[in-house]
């Protein structure tokens, strides 16, 4: 599943890997964690289609499974050279797989919603608030602090 948007993409975003729903479709954040995505991204004041969307891992770990350190690591000259060519202002980490993989950062729950080397910002994978509604009000303060860095920084 190779990233799909803008190639003049101001702000790209990064998730973990393609699930069913993306590996069948052959794009990435289309299953039930897209469509949150998708309105996450409107909160954030912006539009799908002039964004760039990416996943560390760029094929569908088999049974769903979490991606490995050696899958991660095989797709990593994929990813940059995604950031090389689309070479965003801002570059929105979904989760602890996508911080760790950019930036190392681990302990995504104590940085969420801020913005790390003037560059990456931080926030929970939309499939963790799939799957637990109170993460929902989480990912989406995260989103509206992002309109407001989005504002003053692009
Ligand atoms: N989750 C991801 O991290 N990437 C996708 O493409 C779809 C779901």
């Amino acid at each position: 599943v190779p990233g799909e948007g803008s190639p003049e993409a101001q702000v790209m975003i990064i998730g973990q890997a393609p699930g069913r729903n993306e590996d069948m479709l052959l794009r990435p954040f289309v299953g039930a964690s897209g469509k949150l995505l998708d309105e996450m991204i409107r909160v954030a004041g912006l539009k799908r289609e002039k964004t760039y969307i990416t996943s560390v891992v760029q094929f569908f770990p088999p049974k769903n499974r979490q991606p490995t350190d050696h899958e991660i690591a095989i797709c990593k000259p994929f990813l940059e050279k995604q950031l090389d060519i689309i070479s965003p202002k801002i570059v929105v980490l979904l989760g602890s797989i996508a911080a760790k993989a950019v930036i190392g950062a681990t302990e995504i729950m104590k940085h969420h919603g801020e913005l790390v080397e003037d560059k990456y910002f931080l926030t929970i994978h939309p499939s963790a608030a799939v799957r637990l509604k109170k993460n929902v009000a989480v990912i989406r303060q995260d989103f509206e602090k992002l309109k407001e860095i989005i504002k003053e920084k692009v």
